[in-house]
C-alpha cells in the first residue's frame, strides 16, 4: 500500500482554490486524503470517520459549521495518519494558533505572512515547537514572492554555513509595477499618481492603495527575509519603513478622495525621479537586510540602468542574495503574486512535508 498524508485545508479564496485544483490534479507516491476543508470562515467539509473530501464538489456540498481551532486540533490529532494544515487565509488568529497545531504534531504549508511577521515571540514559539519531539514541520515558502524559491535556497545557505552580507529586493507586484511605469530610463512626464489610479484600475492594489503605498506588506516580507538569515527583527514597524503616503493624506477617508488628492503631491516625487535620472539611475521600492551596516529598512531606493532591479518588467519581484559564497549575487526573479503560482509554492512545500511525515 501507498504511503499517506492526512490534510486540512483552510480556505478557499484565490488562492485556496487555485491550490484545490492544483491538488485534484496531483501525482505523487504519497496519496493526500482531505480530510477537513473550511470553505470559508463559516462552513466546513469534513466527516467523524476521515472519509475524503470530494473535491470535485467542495463549493457545493453541503456543509457543516467550521470546528474551533482546539476542536481541529482534537480531531485532527485523533486520526491514524500524521497530518498537514493548509492555511489559505490572512487570518491572524488561526496564525497565532500555530504553535498549538504544531505543538500537537501537525504540519503546517502556508502562504499566510501573519504568523511570521509579527512579534519575534511568536515566529520563536512555532519554531521551538517544531524543533520540540513530536512537532510539526513548518514550511511557508510562499509569503515572500508567491510561488519564487527564494526561502527554500536562502535557508539551506544559512543551515549550511553561509553568511549572509546583504538581501535586497522588490516584493511587491504593486510597487513593481507602479515604480516600473513610473520611474524609467528614458525620461518621461508620466505623472505618480497617474501610475497609482491606473494600478488601481488594472486591480493590482488592495481597494484602498494606501494599504499597498504604507510599505508595510514589504516590512512584513522583509522580516521574514531577515529572521531566516539570522537578523533578530523584532517586528516589523521596528526598522525603518518609508511610507508613499503623503503625511496629510493619512487620515483622509476615503480611497476616492485619497486618490483626487495625491496628483497635488506629485512634483515631490517627480523631483526624485529626476534627480536619479540626472544620474543614471531609476527609482524602486525594496527592502534589505544588510548585514554589515547592521541595519534593516524598506524604502526607495536608486538604482543605475545596468542594475538588475532596473530592468524589472510588469509586476515581477525580485531578489538580490549576496553571501560570503555568492559574492556576486544570486538573483532570484520572476512572477511574485498570482494565484497559480502562489498555489504551487504552497503545494510544493505540502509535497515536501509528505514525503517527510507520511506513514
Ligand atoms: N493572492 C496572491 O497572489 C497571494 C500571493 C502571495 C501570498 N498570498 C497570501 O495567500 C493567502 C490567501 O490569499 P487570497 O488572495 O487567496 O485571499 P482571499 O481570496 O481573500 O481568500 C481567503 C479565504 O480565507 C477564508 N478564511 C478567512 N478566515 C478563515 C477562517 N478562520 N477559517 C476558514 N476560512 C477562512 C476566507 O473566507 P471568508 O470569505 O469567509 O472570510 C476566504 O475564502 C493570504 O495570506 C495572502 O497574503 C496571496
Amino acid at each position: 500500500m501507498s504511503k499517506s498524508v492526512n490534510v486540512a485545508i483552510i480556505g478557499s479564496g484565490v488562492v485556496g482554490s487555485a491550490f484545490i485544483s492544483q491538488l485534484k490534479n496531483l501525482k505523487t507516491s504519497v496519496a493526500f486524503n482531505v480530510v477537513y476543508l473550511a470553505r470559508s470562515s463559516k462552513e466546513a467539509l469534513f466527516s467523524k470517520d476521515y472519509q475524503p473530501v470530494d473535491l470535485a464538489t467542495y463549493k457545493t456540498a453541503t456543509a457543516q459549521p467550521v470546528l474551533s481551532l482546539d476542536a481541529l486540533t482534537t480531531y485532527l490529532t485523533a486520526a491514524s495518519r500524521p497530518t498537514i494544515l493548509i492555511d489559505n487565509t490572512s487570518n491572524s488568529t488561526l496564525a497565532d494558533y500555530y504553535p498549538k497545531f504544531v505543538s500537537a504534531g501537525i504540519s503546517i504549508a502556508t502562504p499566510n505572512k501573519k504568523a511570521f511577521s509579527s512579534d519575534l515571540k511568536t515566529w520563536d514559539a512555532i519554531f521551538k515547537a517544531s524543533a520540540a519531539p513530536g512537532g510539526g514541520l513548518v514550511y511557508h515558502e510562499a509569503t515572500v514572492g508567491a510561488g519564487l524559491p527564494i526561502l527554500g535556497p536562502l535557508r539551506d545557505l544559512v543551515t549550511t554555513g553561509d553568511k549572509v552580507d546583504k538581501i535586497e529586493g522588490i516584493f511587491s507586484g504593486t510597487l513593481s509595477y507602479i515604480f516600473n511605469e513610473f520611474s524609467t530610463t528614458e525620461e518621461s512626464k508620466v505623472k505618480f499618481s497617474d501610475v497609482v489610479t491606473v494600478a488601481k484600475n488594472l486591480g493590482y492594489t488592495e481597494p484602498d492603495p494606501r494599504d499597498d503605498l504604507n510599505g508595510l506588506d514589504v516590512a512584513r516580507k522583509v522580516t521574514i527575509l531577515a529572521r531566516l538569515s539570522g537578523f533578530e527583527v523584532e517586528s516589523p514597524t521596528s526598522f525603518p519603513v518609508e511610507s508613499l503616503i503623503p503625511k496629510a493624506l493619512e487620515s483622509v477617508e476615503s480611497a476616492d478622495d485619497f486618490l483626487a488628492q495625491l496628483p497635488n503631491y506629485d512634483a515631490d516625487i517627480q523631483k526624485v525621479k529626476d534627480e536619479a535620472l540626472a544620474e543614471g539611475k531609476v527609482l524602486r521600492f525594496v527592502g534589505s537586510v544588510d548585514f554589515k551596516a547592521n541595519k534593516v529598512s524598506v524604502g526607495i531606493g536608486k538604482y543605475a540602468f545596468d542594475h538588475p532591479f532596473a530592468a524589472l518588467k510588469g509586476s515581477d519581484n525580485v531578489v538580490s542574495i549576496k553571501t560570503e559564497r555568492y559574492p556576486n549575487p544570486l538573483i532570484i526573479q520572476g512572477a511574485g503574486a498570482g494565484a497559480e503560482v502562489t498555489a504551487h509554492g504552497v503545494l510544493a512545500d505540502a509535497i515536501k512535508i509528505a514525503e517527510r511525515i507520511a506513514n
